[in-house]
Protein backbone atom coordinates (compact mmCIF):
# COMPACT_ATOMS: atom_id res chain seq x y z
CA UNK A 1 0.00 0.00 0.00
CA UNK A 2 3.35 2.46 0.32
CA UNK A 3 2.34 3.23 4.03
CA UNK A 4 5.76 3.79 5.94
CA UNK A 5 4.94 2.16 8.42
CA UNK A 6 2.85 -1.06 9.59
CA UNK A 7 1.94 -1.64 13.29
CA UNK A 8 0.35 -4.81 14.19
CA UNK A 9 -2.45 -4.84 16.22
CA UNK A 10 -4.69 -7.53 18.39
CA UNK A 11 -6.18 -8.60 15.12
CA UNK A 12 -3.20 -9.38 13.30
CA UNK A 13 -1.63 -10.95 16.61
CA UNK A 14 -5.15 -13.57 15.95
CA UNK A 15 -2.71 -15.31 13.09
CA UNK A 16 0.05 -15.84 15.59
CA UNK A 17 3.88 -16.66 15.18
CA UNK A 18 3.70 -18.44 11.78
CA UNK A 19 2.10 -16.09 10.06
CA UNK A 20 4.71 -12.91 11.59
CA UNK A 21 7.59 -14.76 10.46
CA UNK A 22 6.06 -14.40 6.36
CA UNK A 23 5.25 -10.42 7.02
CA UNK A 24 8.93 -9.67 6.06
CA UNK A 25 8.10 -11.04 2.87
CA UNK A 26 5.19 -8.85 2.38
CA UNK A 27 6.27 -5.24 4.09
CA UNK A 28 8.20 -3.75 0.99
CA UNK A 29 9.22 -0.64 1.77
CA UNK A 30 7.49 -0.26 5.00
CA UNK A 31 8.83 -1.08 8.86
CA UNK A 32 7.02 -3.79 10.82
CA UNK A 33 7.06 -1.64 14.56
CA UNK A 34 6.23 -4.10 17.70
CA UNK A 35 7.65 -1.98 20.82
CA UNK A 36 6.44 -4.85 23.04
CA UNK A 37 6.82 -8.31 21.04
CA UNK A 38 9.18 -10.34 23.43
CA UNK A 39 10.17 -14.43 23.04
CA UNK A 40 12.22 -14.92 19.88
CA UNK A 41 12.88 -11.68 17.75
CA UNK A 42 11.10 -12.37 14.15
CA UNK A 43 12.69 -11.28 11.54
CA UNK A 44 11.62 -7.39 9.98
CA UNK A 45 10.13 -6.54 13.11
CA UNK A 46 11.64 -3.41 14.57
CA UNK A 47 10.64 -1.59 17.99
CA UNK A 48 10.62 1.94 16.45
CA UNK A 49 11.63 3.72 13.35
CA UNK A 50 12.82 7.59 13.65
CA UNK A 51 11.84 9.77 9.95
CA UNK A 52 13.49 13.30 9.49
CA UNK A 53 11.51 15.80 7.55
CA UNK A 54 13.06 18.93 7.68
CA UNK A 55 15.33 18.63 10.16
CA UNK A 56 12.80 17.56 13.11
CA UNK A 57 13.58 13.83 13.87
CA UNK A 58 10.01 11.83 14.43
CA UNK A 59 10.38 9.01 16.51
CA UNK A 60 7.19 6.30 15.92
CA UNK A 61 6.10 3.17 17.92
CA UNK A 62 3.56 1.02 18.64
CA UNK A 63 2.54 -0.65 21.50
CA UNK A 64 0.16 -3.66 22.26
CA UNK A 65 -2.15 -4.41 25.16
CA UNK A 66 -1.02 -7.83 26.42
CA UNK A 67 -4.54 -8.29 27.89
CA UNK A 68 -6.05 -7.89 24.38
CA UNK A 69 -6.89 -11.04 22.40
CA UNK A 70 -5.44 -13.01 24.93
CA UNK A 71 -5.95 -16.60 24.48
CA UNK A 72 -5.63 -16.03 20.47
CA UNK A 73 -2.15 -14.87 20.93
CA UNK A 74 -0.32 -18.34 20.36
CA UNK A 75 3.14 -18.61 19.90
CA UNK A 76 4.04 -14.81 20.73
CA UNK A 77 4.81 -13.31 24.07
CA UNK A 78 4.33 -9.63 24.62
CA UNK A 79 5.67 -7.70 27.61
CA UNK A 80 5.14 -5.31 29.79
CA UNK A 81 4.30 -1.90 27.68
CA UNK A 82 4.90 0.65 30.18
CA UNK A 83 9.12 -0.84 30.24
CA UNK A 84 9.13 -1.10 26.82
CA UNK A 85 7.76 2.36 26.23
CA UNK A 86 10.31 4.23 28.65
CA UNK A 87 13.36 2.54 27.12
CA UNK A 88 12.26 3.36 23.26
CA UNK A 89 11.25 6.92 24.49
CA UNK A 90 15.10 7.86 25.61
CA UNK A 91 16.30 7.78 22.13
CA UNK A 92 16.68 11.55 21.21
CA UNK A 93 13.92 12.69 18.69
CA UNK A 94 12.03 16.23 18.47
CA UNK A 95 8.43 14.68 18.16
CA UNK A 96 7.42 11.23 19.51
CA UNK A 97 4.66 9.28 18.19
CA UNK A 98 3.14 5.90 19.97
CA UNK A 99 0.44 3.90 18.30
CA UNK A 100 -1.76 2.31 21.28
CA UNK A 101 -3.08 -0.96 20.64
CA UNK A 102 -6.00 -0.59 23.73
CA UNK A 103 -8.69 0.49 24.61
CA UNK A 104 -9.23 3.76 25.48
CA UNK A 105 -9.90 3.43 28.95
CA UNK A 106 -6.54 1.34 29.18
CA UNK A 107 -4.42 3.60 27.03
CA UNK A 108 -5.18 6.83 29.26
CA UNK A 109 -4.13 4.94 32.32
CA UNK A 110 -0.79 4.06 30.40
CA UNK A 111 -0.35 7.81 29.36
CA UNK A 112 -1.00 8.97 32.93
CA UNK A 113 2.69 6.98 33.62
CA UNK A 114 4.50 8.01 30.88
CA UNK A 115 6.34 11.26 30.07
CA UNK A 116 7.39 12.80 26.71
CA UNK A 117 4.76 11.52 24.28
CA UNK A 118 3.57 13.97 22.20
CA UNK A 119 0.84 12.36 19.77
CA UNK A 120 -0.57 8.55 21.04
CA UNK A 121 -2.93 7.20 18.15
CA UNK A 122 -5.61 4.71 19.29
CA UNK A 123 -5.39 1.50 17.55
CA UNK A 124 -8.52 -0.55 19.02
CA UNK A 125 -11.85 1.47 19.23
CA UNK A 126 -14.61 -0.38 17.29
CA UNK A 127 -17.22 1.86 18.01
CA UNK A 128 -16.24 4.30 20.29
CA UNK A 129 -15.53 7.66 18.88
CA UNK A 130 -13.97 9.66 21.40
CA UNK A 131 -13.20 13.04 21.90
CA UNK A 132 -9.28 13.83 21.57
CA UNK A 133 -7.89 15.02 24.37
CA UNK A 134 -4.84 16.19 25.92
CA UNK A 135 -3.38 13.21 28.39
CA UNK A 136 -0.44 13.99 30.42
CA UNK A 137 0.96 15.98 27.76
CA UNK A 138 -0.13 13.71 25.26
CA UNK A 139 -2.44 14.30 22.30
CA UNK A 140 -4.49 11.58 22.50
CA UNK A 141 -6.34 11.07 18.85
CA UNK A 142 -8.27 8.28 17.08
CA UNK A 143 -6.86 6.99 13.48
CA UNK A 144 -9.18 3.85 11.52
CA UNK A 145 -12.17 2.80 13.24
CA UNK A 146 -11.84 -0.51 11.72
CA UNK A 147 -10.82 1.12 7.74
CA UNK A 148 -14.27 3.19 8.38
CA UNK A 149 -11.62 6.56 8.89
CA UNK A 150 -8.45 7.80 8.61
CA UNK A 151 -6.82 10.33 10.68
CA UNK A 152 -5.40 13.48 9.65
CA UNK A 153 -3.16 15.67 11.88
CA UNK A 154 -1.07 18.72 11.37
CA UNK A 155 2.01 19.65 13.53
CA UNK A 156 3.41 22.92 14.34
CA UNK A 157 6.99 22.07 15.51
CA UNK A 158 7.41 25.50 17.54
CA UNK A 159 4.54 25.45 19.63
CA UNK A 160 4.21 21.72 19.87
CA UNK A 161 1.01 21.68 18.76
CA UNK A 162 -1.73 20.06 16.61
CA UNK A 163 -2.94 22.47 14.18
CA UNK A 164 -5.47 20.79 12.46
CA UNK A 165 -6.73 17.05 13.28
CA UNK A 166 -9.74 15.37 11.62
CA UNK A 167 -11.00 12.16 11.04
CA UNK A 168 -12.07 11.69 7.01
CA UNK A 169 -14.70 9.48 6.31
CA UNK A 170 -14.00 6.57 4.25
CA UNK A 171 -17.75 5.14 2.85
CA UNK A 172 -19.39 4.95 -0.82
CA UNK A 173 -20.70 8.40 -0.51
CA UNK A 174 -16.77 10.07 -0.19
CA UNK A 175 -14.49 7.36 -1.71
CA UNK A 176 -16.82 5.28 -4.22
CA UNK A 177 -15.46 7.13 -6.69
CA UNK A 178 -12.05 6.21 -6.61
CA UNK A 179 -12.46 2.74 -8.84
CA UNK A 180 -8.82 2.03 -9.03
CA UNK A 181 -8.99 1.39 -5.22
CA UNK A 182 -12.13 -0.62 -5.25
CA UNK A 183 -10.92 -2.46 -7.59
CA UNK A 184 -8.43 -3.47 -6.25
CA UNK A 185 -9.71 -4.57 -2.74
CA UNK A 186 -12.09 -6.69 -4.83
CA UNK A 187 -9.12 -8.28 -6.24
CA UNK A 188 -7.18 -8.88 -3.34
CA UNK A 189 -10.65 -10.27 -1.80
CA UNK A 190 -11.19 -13.17 -4.54
CA UNK A 191 -7.20 -13.29 -4.64
CA UNK A 192 -7.58 -14.14 -1.09
CA UNK A 193 -10.72 -16.53 -1.13
CA UNK A 194 -9.31 -18.72 -3.78
CA UNK A 195 -6.19 -18.40 -1.91
CA UNK A 196 -7.75 -19.94 1.24
CA UNK A 197 -9.57 -22.52 -1.27
CA UNK A 198 -6.91 -24.03 -2.96
CA UNK A 199 -5.11 -24.16 0.72
CA UNK A 200 -8.26 -26.54 1.55
CA UNK A 201 -8.01 -28.64 -1.47
CA UNK A 202 -4.66 -29.46 -0.96
CA UNK A 203 -5.52 -29.96 2.89
CA UNK A 204 -7.80 -32.99 1.51
CA UNK A 205 -5.81 -33.89 -0.84
CA UNK A 206 -2.62 -34.56 2.04
CA UNK A 207 -4.98 -35.10 4.85
CA UNK A 208 -4.05 -38.36 7.10
CA UNK A 209 -6.65 -39.50 9.25
CA UNK A 210 -5.08 -38.41 12.32
CA UNK A 211 -5.70 -34.61 10.88
CA UNK A 212 -9.46 -35.00 11.21
CA UNK A 213 -9.52 -36.94 14.62
CA UNK A 214 -10.93 -35.20 17.25
CA UNK A 215 -12.85 -35.43 20.39
CA UNK A 216 -15.55 -33.18 19.75
CA UNK A 217 -18.18 -35.06 17.83
CA UNK A 218 -20.50 -32.48 16.60
CA UNK A 219 -24.14 -31.64 16.72
CA UNK A 220 -26.49 -34.10 15.10
CA UNK A 221 -24.67 -36.21 17.74
CA UNK A 222 -26.69 -34.52 20.70
CA UNK A 223 -30.08 -34.20 18.89
CA UNK A 224 -31.20 -37.42 19.69
CA UNK A 225 -30.83 -37.34 23.52
CA UNK A 226 -31.53 -33.52 23.85
CA UNK A 227 -33.77 -32.58 21.33
CA UNK A 228 -35.93 -29.79 23.47
CA UNK A 229 -32.34 -28.32 23.62
CA UNK A 230 -30.86 -28.70 19.94
CA UNK A 231 -34.58 -27.19 18.73
CA UNK A 232 -33.90 -24.01 21.00
CA UNK A 233 -30.18 -23.77 19.67
CA UNK A 234 -31.08 -23.37 16.78
CA UNK A 235 -33.13 -20.78 17.39
CA UNK A 236 -30.11 -18.64 18.48
CA UNK A 237 -27.87 -16.91 16.10
CA UNK A 238 -24.91 -19.27 17.24
CA UNK A 239 -26.44 -21.71 14.87
CA UNK A 240 -26.23 -19.10 12.07
CA UNK A 241 -22.90 -18.32 12.40
CA UNK A 242 -21.20 -19.76 9.44
CA UNK A 243 -24.15 -19.19 7.15
CA UNK A 244 -23.08 -15.65 8.14
CA UNK A 245 -19.36 -15.81 6.76
CA UNK A 246 -21.13 -17.52 3.53
CA UNK A 247 -23.10 -14.27 3.34
CA UNK A 248 -19.69 -12.38 3.34
CA UNK A 249 -17.97 -14.28 1.30
CA UNK A 250 -15.51 -15.49 3.89
CA UNK A 251 -16.35 -19.00 5.10
CA UNK A 252 -13.06 -20.09 4.47
CA UNK A 253 -11.24 -17.28 6.32
CA UNK A 254 -8.68 -18.16 8.52
CA UNK A 255 -9.17 -14.51 10.39
CA UNK A 256 -12.90 -15.10 10.87
CA UNK A 257 -13.38 -19.03 10.84
CA UNK A 258 -12.49 -19.19 14.66
CA UNK A 259 -15.13 -17.28 16.50
CA UNK A 260 -17.93 -18.87 14.03
CA UNK A 261 -17.25 -22.52 14.65
CA UNK A 262 -17.21 -25.08 17.74
CA UNK A 263 -13.12 -25.66 19.22
CA UNK A 264 -11.23 -23.97 17.28
CA UNK A 265 -7.17 -24.78 17.45
CA UNK A 266 -6.77 -21.26 17.03
CA UNK A 267 -8.24 -20.73 20.59
CA UNK A 268 -6.19 -23.53 21.70
CA UNK A 269 -8.72 -25.96 21.68
CA UNK A 270 -8.96 -29.49 19.70
CA UNK A 271 -11.71 -29.42 17.69
CA UNK A 272 -12.22 -27.47 14.40
CA UNK A 273 -9.16 -26.87 12.63
CA UNK A 274 -10.23 -26.16 9.00
CA UNK A 275 -12.98 -26.08 6.71
CA UNK A 276 -11.78 -29.16 4.53
CA UNK A 277 -10.76 -31.30 7.80
CA UNK A 278 -13.79 -30.56 10.21
CA UNK A 279 -16.82 -29.92 8.27
CA UNK A 280 -18.79 -30.90 10.93
CA UNK A 281 -17.87 -28.10 13.29
CA UNK A 282 -19.06 -25.55 11.79
CA UNK A 283 -21.02 -23.03 14.17
CA UNK A 284 -20.68 -21.84 17.64
CA UNK A 285 -22.47 -25.40 18.82
CA UNK A 286 -22.87 -27.27 21.93
CA UNK A 287 -19.73 -28.64 22.51
CA UNK A 288 -17.90 -24.56 22.42
CA UNK A 289 -19.64 -23.94 25.44
CA UNK A 290 -19.75 -27.30 26.89
CA UNK A 291 -16.46 -28.97 25.74
CA UNK A 292 -15.99 -32.04 23.82
CA UNK A 293 -18.33 -34.48 24.25
CA UNK A 294 -16.67 -37.66 22.70
CA UNK A 295 -16.67 -39.25 26.32
CA UNK A 296 -20.32 -38.22 27.08
CA UNK A 297 -22.00 -39.37 24.34
CA UNK A 298 -20.31 -43.07 25.55
CA UNK A 299 -20.87 -42.46 28.97
CA UNK A 300 -23.85 -40.20 29.35
CA UNK A 301 -24.61 -41.10 33.04
CA UNK A 302 -21.21 -39.80 33.73
CA UNK A 303 -20.69 -36.01 34.62
CA UNK A 304 -19.87 -33.66 31.80
CA UNK A 305 -19.46 -30.45 30.89
CA UNK A 306 -17.65 -27.31 31.40
CA UNK A 307 -18.51 -24.25 33.83
CA UNK A 308 -19.89 -22.00 31.92
CA UNK A 309 -19.08 -18.16 33.00
CA UNK A 310 -17.68 -15.03 31.10
CA UNK A 311 -14.80 -16.50 30.31
CA UNK A 312 -16.06 -18.97 28.00
CA UNK A 313 -18.08 -16.23 26.34
CA UNK A 314 -15.45 -13.78 25.90
CA UNK A 315 -13.08 -16.07 23.80
CA UNK A 316 -15.30 -14.66 21.30
CA UNK A 317 -17.28 -11.71 22.57
CA UNK A 318 -14.04 -9.21 23.00
CA UNK A 319 -14.11 -6.07 23.08
CA UNK A 320 -13.58 -5.37 19.34
CA UNK A 321 -16.51 -8.05 18.16
CA UNK A 322 -19.14 -7.71 21.38
CA UNK A 323 -18.04 -4.49 22.74
CA UNK A 324 -21.80 -4.02 24.44
CA UNK A 325 -21.68 -7.59 25.78
CA UNK A 326 -22.58 -8.90 29.44
CA UNK A 327 -22.37 -12.31 30.71
CA UNK A 328 -25.57 -12.19 32.71
CA UNK A 329 -28.03 -10.60 30.04
CA UNK A 330 -26.57 -12.09 26.91
CA UNK A 331 -26.74 -15.44 28.32
CA UNK A 332 -30.46 -15.04 28.81
CA UNK A 333 -30.60 -14.84 25.11
CA UNK A 334 -28.98 -18.31 24.71
CA UNK A 335 -30.70 -19.72 27.88
CA UNK A 336 -32.16 -23.70 27.27
C1 LIG B 1 -27.11 -41.23 24.39
C2 LIG B 1 -27.79 -40.06 24.85
C3 LIG B 1 -27.01 -38.77 24.94
C4 LIG B 1 -26.30 -38.18 23.93
C5 LIG B 1 -26.01 -38.69 22.53
C6 LIG B 1 -25.88 -36.88 24.46
N1 LIG B 1 -26.30 -36.74 25.75
FE1 LIG B 1 -25.95 -35.18 26.96
N2 LIG B 1 -26.84 -36.15 28.49
C7 LIG B 1 -27.49 -37.36 28.41
C8 LIG B 1 -28.00 -37.72 29.70
C9 LIG B 1 -28.78 -38.96 30.01
C10 LIG B 1 -27.63 -36.68 30.58
C11 LIG B 1 -27.92 -36.57 32.07
C12 LIG B 1 -29.34 -36.18 32.33
C13 LIG B 1 -29.73 -34.85 31.76
O1 LIG B 1 -29.26 -33.83 32.26
O2 LIG B 1 -30.51 -34.84 30.78
C14 LIG B 1 -26.92 -35.71 29.78
C15 LIG B 1 -26.40 -34.52 30.28
C16 LIG B 1 -25.79 -33.57 29.52
C17 LIG B 1 -25.30 -32.33 30.03
C18 LIG B 1 -25.32 -31.91 31.48
C19 LIG B 1 -24.17 -32.60 32.15
C20 LIG B 1 -24.09 -32.39 33.62
O3 LIG B 1 -23.16 -32.98 34.21
O4 LIG B 1 -24.92 -31.69 34.19
C21 LIG B 1 -24.81 -31.64 28.99
C22 LIG B 1 -24.17 -30.24 29.03
C23 LIG B 1 -24.97 -32.46 27.81
N3 LIG B 1 -25.58 -33.62 28.16
C24 LIG B 1 -24.58 -32.10 26.55
C25 LIG B 1 -24.58 -32.96 25.47
C26 LIG B 1 -24.03 -32.63 24.18
C27 LIG B 1 -23.34 -31.29 23.85
C28 LIG B 1 -24.20 -33.69 23.38
C29 LIG B 1 -23.81 -33.86 21.94
C30 LIG B 1 -22.39 -33.67 21.62
C31 LIG B 1 -24.86 -34.70 24.17
N4 LIG B 1 -25.07 -34.22 25.41
C32 LIG B 1 -25.18 -35.95 23.71
C33 LIG B 1 -27.60 -38.11 27.28
C34 LIG B 1 -26.99 -37.86 26.07
C1 LIG C 1 -16.73 -19.61 19.41
C2 LIG C 1 -17.12 -18.24 19.60
C3 LIG C 1 -18.27 -17.89 20.51
C4 LIG C 1 -18.45 -18.23 21.82
C5 LIG C 1 -17.53 -19.04 22.72
C6 LIG C 1 -19.68 -17.60 22.24
N1 LIG C 1 -20.23 -16.93 21.19
FE1 LIG C 1 -21.97 -15.90 21.21
N2 LIG C 1 -21.75 -15.47 19.23
C7 LIG C 1 -20.68 -15.83 18.46
C8 LIG C 1 -20.90 -15.39 17.10
C9 LIG C 1 -19.95 -15.59 15.93
C10 LIG C 1 -22.16 -14.77 17.08
C11 LIG C 1 -22.84 -14.15 15.86
C12 LIG C 1 -23.38 -15.22 14.99
C13 LIG C 1 -24.01 -14.65 13.73
O1 LIG C 1 -24.93 -13.82 13.83
O2 LIG C 1 -23.61 -15.07 12.66
C14 LIG C 1 -22.67 -14.83 18.44
C15 LIG C 1 -23.89 -14.33 18.84
C16 LIG C 1 -24.35 -14.34 20.14
C17 LIG C 1 -25.56 -13.75 20.58
C18 LIG C 1 -26.56 -13.02 19.70
C19 LIG C 1 -26.22 -11.56 19.72
C20 LIG C 1 -27.40 -10.70 19.50
O3 LIG C 1 -27.30 -9.56 19.95
O4 LIG C 1 -28.37 -11.15 18.88
C21 LIG C 1 -25.65 -13.91 21.93
C22 LIG C 1 -26.75 -13.44 22.85
C23 LIG C 1 -24.48 -14.65 22.34
N3 LIG C 1 -23.70 -14.90 21.21
C24 LIG C 1 -24.21 -15.02 23.63
C25 LIG C 1 -23.13 -15.80 24.02
C26 LIG C 1 -22.90 -16.24 25.38
C27 LIG C 1 -23.74 -15.88 26.58
C28 LIG C 1 -21.78 -16.99 25.33
C29 LIG C 1 -21.12 -17.72 26.47
C30 LIG C 1 -21.95 -18.58 27.31
C31 LIG C 1 -21.32 -17.04 23.95
N4 LIG C 1 -22.17 -16.29 23.19
C32 LIG C 1 -20.20 -17.71 23.52
C33 LIG C 1 -19.56 -16.49 18.88
C34 LIG C 1 -19.39 -17.06 20.13
C1 LIG D 1 -12.88 -12.79 18.02
C2 LIG D 1 -14.02 -13.50 17.49
C3 LIG D 1 -14.55 -13.15 16.12
C4 LIG D 1 -13.86 -13.10 14.94
C5 LIG D 1 -12.37 -13.35 14.70
C6 LIG D 1 -14.82 -12.76 13.92
N1 LIG D 1 -16.05 -12.63 14.47
FE1 LIG D 1 -17.76 -12.16 13.49
N2 LIG D 1 -18.75 -12.08 15.25
C7 LIG D 1 -18.23 -12.41 16.47
C8 LIG D 1 -19.23 -12.20 17.49
C9 LIG D 1 -19.06 -12.44 18.98
C10 LIG D 1 -20.38 -11.73 16.84
C11 LIG D 1 -21.69 -11.34 17.47
C12 LIG D 1 -21.61 -9.91 17.89
C13 LIG D 1 -22.98 -9.35 18.23
O1 LIG D 1 -23.69 -8.96 17.31
O2 LIG D 1 -23.34 -9.33 19.41
C14 LIG D 1 -20.04 -11.67 15.41
C15 LIG D 1 -20.92 -11.26 14.43
C16 LIG D 1 -20.61 -11.20 13.09
C17 LIG D 1 -21.51 -10.77 12.06
C18 LIG D 1 -22.95 -10.37 12.25
C19 LIG D 1 -23.07 -8.91 12.45
C20 LIG D 1 -24.50 -8.52 12.48
O3 LIG D 1 -24.82 -7.71 13.35
O4 LIG D 1 -25.27 -9.04 11.69
C21 LIG D 1 -20.84 -10.82 10.86
C22 LIG D 1 -21.35 -10.43 9.48
C23 LIG D 1 -19.51 -11.29 11.17
N3 LIG D 1 -19.40 -11.51 12.52
C24 LIG D 1 -18.55 -11.50 10.21
C25 LIG D 1 -17.24 -11.79 10.51
C26 LIG D 1 -16.19 -11.82 9.52
C27 LIG D 1 -16.38 -11.57 8.03
C28 LIG D 1 -15.04 -12.12 10.18
C29 LIG D 1 -13.65 -12.20 9.61
C30 LIG D 1 -13.20 -11.04 8.88
C31 LIG D 1 -15.37 -12.28 11.60
N4 LIG D 1 -16.71 -12.08 11.75
C32 LIG D 1 -14.48 -12.62 12.58
C33 LIG D 1 -16.96 -12.86 16.73
C34 LIG D 1 -15.93 -12.86 15.81
C1 LIG E 1 -23.23 -20.37 23.95
C2 LIG E 1 -23.02 -21.41 24.91
C3 LIG E 1 -23.87 -22.65 24.88
C4 LIG E 1 -24.18 -23.41 23.79
C5 LIG E 1 -23.75 -23.19 22.35
C6 LIG E 1 -24.96 -24.50 24.28
N1 LIG E 1 -25.13 -24.40 25.62
FE1 LIG E 1 -26.04 -25.75 26.83
N2 LIG E 1 -25.88 -24.46 28.39
C7 LIG E 1 -25.24 -23.24 28.35
C8 LIG E 1 -25.48 -22.56 29.60
C9 LIG E 1 -24.97 -21.17 29.95
C10 LIG E 1 -26.27 -23.42 30.40
C11 LIG E 1 -26.81 -23.17 31.78
C12 LIG E 1 -26.09 -23.95 32.82
C13 LIG E 1 -24.84 -23.27 33.28
O1 LIG E 1 -24.88 -22.07 33.55
O2 LIG E 1 -23.82 -23.97 33.42
C14 LIG E 1 -26.49 -24.63 29.60
C15 LIG E 1 -27.17 -25.75 30.03
C16 LIG E 1 -27.25 -26.94 29.34
C17 LIG E 1 -27.75 -28.19 29.85
C18 LIG E 1 -28.30 -28.40 31.22
C19 LIG E 1 -27.20 -28.65 32.17
C20 LIG E 1 -27.69 -28.58 33.56
O3 LIG E 1 -26.88 -28.23 34.42
O4 LIG E 1 -28.88 -28.83 33.79
C21 LIG E 1 -27.70 -29.12 28.86
C22 LIG E 1 -28.10 -30.57 28.93
C23 LIG E 1 -27.15 -28.44 27.70
N3 LIG E 1 -26.89 -27.14 28.03
C24 LIG E 1 -26.95 -29.02 26.48
C25 LIG E 1 -26.65 -28.31 25.33
C26 LIG E 1 -26.77 -28.84 23.99
C27 LIG E 1 -27.19 -30.24 23.65
C28 LIG E 1 -26.39 -27.84 23.15
C29 LIG E 1 -26.41 -27.84 21.65
C30 LIG E 1 -27.63 -28.22 20.99
C31 LIG E 1 -26.02 -26.70 23.97
N4 LIG E 1 -26.21 -27.03 25.27
C32 LIG E 1 -25.47 -25.52 23.47
C33 LIG E 1 -24.49 -22.73 27.29
C34 LIG E 1 -24.50 -23.25 26.02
Amino acid sequence: MGADIFTPGAQELIYGRKMMLTLEGYAGNSTIICGNLGGKPIPGFKTHKIITISGQKILITSIIDQKLEKKAIHGLKVKDPLASLNRILKIPHDLAIVVFHFSDKRARSLLEQTQGIDIAILGTQRGTMIKDKIVNGALLVKNNNHGKTMGYLDWDFTTKTATDNKLLQINKDTYAADKTAAALVDKHEKWLREHYIKLEKEKVENASTKETKTPYVGNTECVGCHPQIAASWKKTRHANAFATLQKKCKEYCPDCLPCHSTGSYAHDKKGFSSPATTPHLFNVQCEECHGAAQEHIKKPDQPYGNTINAGVCILCHTTNTDPDFSFPEDKKLIAH
